[in-house]
């Protein structure tokens, strides 16, 4: 299975050009494809909805092909020689947490299972009907890290309410999170400037500060994607956290390389 056309014409009633989400979906299905998730949040369900759903059953399938190469194929076999065996050690049974209120009156959320059934990929996902904000407790723990959460519910403040309660829950180990609209068009004065461009969103800014300010100790990072050509709904902030190992190490390039290769490369250029 993939993104081909049957699937994109099945879930096409699901899209409503206002949340435009019609580029994140795919992104979304890509980067759970990237990342394996065991288990994915989705909170502000619609079109991007299946694109998860789809992917985790990709998943399953490739996941299950990949212990058949573990288990059966010869040592140099091209596709063995990628895999990482620790990764195996724990079963692979992905599921979708996906929570919505049903609160927004232009939102497709409440014909997402439907469209997931026809697609037979409702048996992956548990829909919980409910306000995200005091729900994460109620979460099934056995389904705990979640490796990978999609946040499309609201406005700056519903996003300190939604970290607050379920950053904690977020894998330590490389949890991705990917947060909608977190940049806004700004056409007017900035700080005594005529400015129209994108400004980094307060959250974003906020992320990215704390980042910063945190240095060669940040337990995360921060990435964004922006579409250029919207005016709203046209930015997607990613956040991952740092595994110990993954965190930046406060040491040069060409020291490290000395190390490993025994030799000394050119210096790194600085990039400003
Ligand atoms: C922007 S829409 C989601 C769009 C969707 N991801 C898509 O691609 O079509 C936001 C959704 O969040 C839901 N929502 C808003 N506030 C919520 C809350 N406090 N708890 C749960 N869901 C909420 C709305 O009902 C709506 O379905």
């Amino acid at each position: 299975m993939s993104l081909d056309a049957d699937f994109y014409k099945a879930v096409e009633p699901l899209f409503v050009p206002g949340m435009g989400t019609e580029h994140v979906g795919p992104l979304l299905y890509s980067m759970v494809r990237m990342i394996r998730p065991r288990t994915a949040l989705e909170v502000g369900l619609g079109y991007t909805s299946p694109f998860l759903a789809r992917a985790l059953k990709d998943n399953l399938e490739e996941d299950a092909a990949d212990r058949k190469v573990l288990a059966e194929a010869a040592e140099d076999d091209q596709r063995r020689v990628v895999l990482r065996k620790e990764f195996f050690e724990l079963p692979y049974a992905p599921r979708l947490i996906a929570i919505d209120n049903y609160s927004d009156n232009d939102t497709s959320a409440p014909r997402v299972l439907e469209s997931l059934y026809g697609l037979g990929l409702d048996d992956l996902v548990d829909v919980h009907q409910v306000d995200f904000r005091g729900h994460a407790g109620k979460l099934d723990r056995a389904l705990l890290p979640l490796d990978f959460v999609w946040f499309d519910a609201g406005g700056p403040l519903e996003y300190i309410d939604f970290l607050k309660e379920y950053w904690p829950l977020l894998n330590p180990e490389h949890g991705q999170l990917v947060l909608h609209f977190t940049y806004w068009n700004l056409t007017g004065m900035y700080q005594g400037r005529e400015v129209s461009n994108m400004l980094c969103g307060s959250i974003t800014n906020e992320l990215k500060r704390q980042q910063t300010s945190a240095g060669f100790d940040a337990r995360f990072e921060v990435l964004s994607l922006l579409e250029p050509h919207k005016g709203r709904q046209g930015s997607v902030t990613l956040v991952r956290k740092l595994a110990p190992i993954s965190m930046c190490r406060d040491s040069d390039f060409r020291d490290e390389m000395a190390e490993i290769y025994g030799a000394t490369p050119p210096p790194m250029p600085v990039l400003r």
